[in-house]
């Protein structure tokens, strides 16, 4: 079958008026400048994804998930991406901690939404509401319902972890337009959150700090957003 699109860590296949999406063991960070294979990530992704769009829907949040197709691929909307990464933080970490000089872990004292240019020439630089909206990369309209929607996928993804026993410090979302609407898009997996266990990360800093156990903290989230 001919990709639309290979990405990172996803493939893109056209499936009739939608899009079926591949999820890849290829991990990549600090903009691809570190690459690497965590084996059975790409299933992890799929189906914790799956999960967690299938919950958020249930509690009013507009997605681009329809269904879950096998092990590394689901079924979706197709969309026209957003060209922006929608951060949400609880605590200061990553690029963030980096940035301001404050400690790893540090709790913020309320959520924080940031949003980066989506463009890997460019390094995903930070950029302010007001260049958004000068550059024509989103409607006002459309930026308040992505920031709005974003606390609200925040406050129920905290609630879904800490019964699960870990605590999400951040994440990256990312929306698209489909027949007028904002859909939340993407994936949502842990190449694309910080979750802590105890303080431990289950999640790409793994990968990224090479502290070992990177498929095995994949699958253990991935134990826990099943309720295994
Ligand atoms: O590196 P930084 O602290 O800015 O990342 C914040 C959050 O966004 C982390 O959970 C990280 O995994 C996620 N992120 C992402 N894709 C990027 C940049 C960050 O999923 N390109």
């Amino acid at each position: 079958m001919e990709k639309l699109y290979e990405g990172k860590a996803k493939i893109l296949y056209p499936e009739g008026e939608n899009l079926r999406v591949y999820f890849k063991d290829e991990a990549t960070a600090f903009n691809a400048q570190k690459r690497g294979l965590i084996p059975g990530k790409g299933v992890v992704n799929n189906k914790v994804s799956s999960a967690l769009f299938r919950y958020l829907q249930a509690h009013g949040i507009k997605t681009h998930f329809i269904r879950e197709l096998s092990d590394r691929e689901m079924l979706v909307k197709r969309v026209e991406i957003v060209p922006l990464e929608v951060i949400l933080r609880y605590r200061a970490a990553g690029s963030f901690a980096k940035r301001y000089g404050v400690e790893e872990g540090t709790p913020l004292r309320a959520p924080l939404v940031e949003f980066s240019l989506k463009s890997d020439a460019l390094g995903d630089p930070l950029i302010c509401e007001n260049a958004i909206l000068a550059l024509g990369l989103a409607e006002e309209r459309e930026l308040s319902e992505i920031r709005a929607t974003t606390l609200k996928v925040g406050e129920l993804l905290r609630a879904f972890f800490a019964e699960r026993g870990l605590d999400l410090w951040d994440f990256k979302l990312e929306f698209g337009r489909h027949g007028g609407e904002i859909l939340l898009a993407d994936e949502i997996s842990p190449d694309t959150m910080r979750l802590r266990k105890n303080g431990e990360p289950l999640d790409k800093d793994r990968f990224r700090r090479d502290l070992g156990g990177v498929e095995e903290a994949y699958q253990e989230v991935l134990k826990r957003v099943l309720g295994e």
